[in-house]
């Protein structure tokens, strides 16, 4: 069996992307955890704005093809969701109480292990199963919705993206999510 080189691989397989996604919230976690107190709001909103595109994407694109084709996809998509919708809650919470507010350690780290439970429980339960039950161009298809979501919130902007960034992935968690889902709609065909 031959392998794709891994700096290919994560641009053509949704499998693959979202793992590499959720590596990337491991790294934003440590980075808020660490960042000096003047920098903590900075890299907890890059956290905010990486989960609103990853969750959003996996809502839209990735979720509704494992529920279609995964065995028992209805039961493992829906306890997903409910994990997912946890987590907004509380990142919610937190994103109106401020990084300065007492609670947010606290908060920051029961945030942090929900959601890589949640990381973890998707990996074993739901990508490993689409792995097996897609063909590659349909991965590839849904890269290309995960990565139109992507490249409206780069956790690096590129010169010349922030301005657009910035409005796409201003306000609350929840506003966030609502554009990031309008912007994936549109950029799937699914918006006339
Ligand atoms: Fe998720
Ligand atoms: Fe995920």
């Amino acid at each position: 069996m031959t392998r794709t080189a891994p700096e290919t691989m994560g641009e053509t397989d949704v499998i693959d992307l979202l793992l590499a996604q959720h590596a990337m919230i491991r790294d934003l976690f440590d980075e808020v955890e660490q960042a000096p107190t003047d920098q903590r709001a900075e890299a907890f909103t890059r956290l905010v704005r990486l989960l609103a595109v990853h969750e959003t994407a996996e809502e839209e694109i990735v979720h509704p093809y494992a529920r279609r084709t995964i065995d028992g996809g209805d039961g493992v998509v829906d306890d997903r969701l409910t994990e997912e919708n946890q987590a907004k809650q509380l990142l919610s919470q937190m994103d109106q109480a401020g990084p300065d507010a007492p609670d947010f350690a606290a908060n920051l780290a029961m945030l942090r292990t929900a959601v890589e439970a949640h990381a973890r429980s998707e990996e074993r339960y739901e990508f490993t199963q689409l792995r097996g039950h897609t063909s590659q161009a349909e991965r590839r298809t849904m890269a290309a919705g995960v990565k139109a979501a992507e490249a409206m919130a780069p956790t690096h902007p590129h010169p010349g993206t922030e301005t657009a960034t910035k409005n796409l992935l201003a306000g609350t968690p929840i506003a966030m999510m609502d554009r990031v889902r309008d912007a994936i709609r549109q950029a799937m065909g699914k918006n006339p």
